[in-house]
């Protein structure tokens, strides 16, 4: 399985931090980089470690799986933008506002103001059969991802522009049935009118499997580490086995004695 060593948590929690910093100002009317710092300070201790997914089969079920995969689709986003940019379309949006809703897509995965989303699976027998690293919390009320994410992001007085909250609405595409009015629409009044939500899906998409195939590599590597491991305790088992120069001696005088002239 992939993991994340303590030092690779740290750096990308002060790399998130960099981001709002970087990216967030504020204005005579609006302290957004106020609001936000005050958010992600109250939630620094769990959301550092909190895992992007709860099984292995997924993506980033791990510590710090949810901090990396936020990292990851906020820089494949811009990427991403860039790419449609190039071939034409109208970019109705500004960085600012595809990084809001990159990094808060998921928001919601970190849990309540007082409880984790996600916590360890502590059944053995799903751990091994189902590969369920973690569980949802089942003392959290139910709500959808996105929506938790939109009602931090409200407790904490962080606004947002219509293209943000079209943006990190949408980033799951058509994989959550509530987003079927948004996408897929007979009204050509009714039908997006920007590509942020696109964009945001398809780095969403890209960053997952990408994650996803990362651990799949890690348990090959490890698998593959474990039978050099393994063979080479049995190699040096087998070697330490060798006949002693005694026996050696014992087995050539019998064969001499089958086989030699005599
Ligand atoms: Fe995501």
């Amino acid at each position: 399985m992939k993991q994340l060593s303590e030092q690779q948590i740290i750096d990308n929690w002060n790399k998130l931090i960099k981001l709002i910093d970087d990216t967030f100002v504020d204005t005579d009317d609006n302290e957004r980089h106020t609001k936000l710092r005050e958010m992600y300070d109250y939630f620094e201790d769990r959301m550092s470690v909190a895992p992007a997914s709860g099984k292995a089969a997924y993506h980033n079920a791990m510590v710090g799986g949810y901090v990396e995969h936020v990292l990851h689709v906020t820089k494949c986003a811009l990427q991403i933008k860039e790419l449609w940019e190039s071939n034409g379309p109208e970019i109705n949006f500004t960085d600012e506002e595809l990084i809001f809703a990159a990094m808060h897509h998921d928001l919601g995965k970190v849990g309540d103001l007082n409880q984790d989303y996600y916590i360890p699976q502590d059944s053995e027998w799903h751990r091994k059969n189902r590969g369920e690293i973690y569980k949802h919390n089942p003392n959290l009320q139910y709500m959808s991802v996105t929506d938790r994410a939109i009602f931090l992001l409200n407790h904490f007085g962080i606004s947002m522009s219509q293209w943000e909250y079209i943006g990190l609405r949408l980033t799951d595409g058509m994989y959550e049935e509530a987003n079927k009015s948004y996408y897929l629409t007979y009204n050509p009044d009714w039908a997006l009118k920007s590509n942020i939500a696109y964009i945001l899906h398809q780095a969403d998409m890209m960053a997952t499997h990408i994650e996803g195939d990362e651990w799949k590599r890690a348990d090959e590597e490890y698998n593959t580490q474990l039978s050099t491991n393994m063979k080479k305790a049995v190699d040096s088992k087998t070697k330490t086995k060798q006949p002693s120069p005694k026996l050696s001696e014992k087995s050539q005088d019998l064969f001499d004695e089958l086989f030699g002239d005599k």
